[in-house]
């Protein structure tokens, strides 16, 4: 299992920036990805042919989106398809993401809607869960990320193909923030998680679902936080808007 070195990058970079962070990000890992990393670049709508254009032909460089509505088409003004997703060369999608989920309105029910809609059209969906800070000082993230996971994977088929699924966990205080989850947070909190898709899927395809860091990843945490049990890839925001910074997370 390769891991998923993710570059989310929000609401940031018109065509040109991104068209030449991405030929930098490419210029920089070629012949320098390891065997056993997967990049993937997540940027805005407006970029996804651009960035598109520069990872062309360059193995292990993936293009997502980061939002799409769960309809095949129709009257859904300001919405994209997951067929227009794919058109632009996408093979990975975000749902549940806490923007999505505490700036944008988005619920459990309709973020479990949206995964399996996005998994049926052909997406390899990667499903964001994380607690909020009242939420861990509480003692909660147990509560608030299994009540995440089984209303987000609710409408998934038990024998969808582990590849095709991963989960970032993604506590909302360290997004941004520049705080990080320590190991043991990290740690314990990805083991839950394990266990929860063992539950859900079995030991085999449990086991293989990969499951992101997100949250204030940095060149200088990237490696502590690689090296932590079930840790199958990170999931970078700020960090991964510079190929500079990016590639060096990718390499870390
Ligand atoms: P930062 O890396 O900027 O904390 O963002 C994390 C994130 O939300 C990635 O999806």
């Amino acid at each position: 299992m390769k891991k998923l070195m993710a570059a989310n990058w929000k609401m940031y970079k018109v065509r040109a920036e991104a068209s030449a962070t991405a030929a930098d990000l490419a210029a920089r890992l070629d012949g320098k990805l390891p065997e056993d990393r997967e990049v993937l670049v997540i940027p805005p709508f407006t970029a996804l042919w651009a960035v598109g254009e520069a990872f062309a032909g360059k193995p292990g460089l993936s293009l997502g989106g980061q939002d799409f509505y769960p309809a095949k088409e129709g009257a859904f003004t300001g919405e994209i398809a997951p067929a227009m997703l794919l058109d632009a060369g996408c093979r990975y999608v975000l749902t549940g993401h806490s923007e999505r989920r505490h700036v944008l309105g988005e619920d459990d029910a309709f973020v479990g809607q949206k995964t399996a809609f996005g998994l049926a059209a052909g997406l390899s969906v990667i499903l964001c869960v994380g607690e909020k800070v009242e939420e861990r000082k509480a003692g909660q993230v147990e509560a608030v990320v299994t009540r995440q996971l089984a209303a987000g994977l609710s409408e998934i088929p038990t024998d969808v193909l582990p590849e095709k699924l991963a989960i970032a966990y993604e506590p909302v205080w360290a997004i941004g923030t520049g705080l990080t989850a320590g190991p043991k947070e990290v740690e314990e909190a990805h083991a839950m998680i394990r266990a929860w898709l063992i539950g859900r899927f079995g030991p085999q395809n449990g086991a293989l679902v990969r499951i992101l860091y997100g949250g204030s990843v940095k060149p200088g945490n990237a490696g502590t936080l690689l090296g932590i049990d079930n840790v199958d890839g990170v999931l970078v925001g700020g960090a991964s808007l510079e190929a500079e910074s990016f590639s060096a997370i990718v390499t870390a």
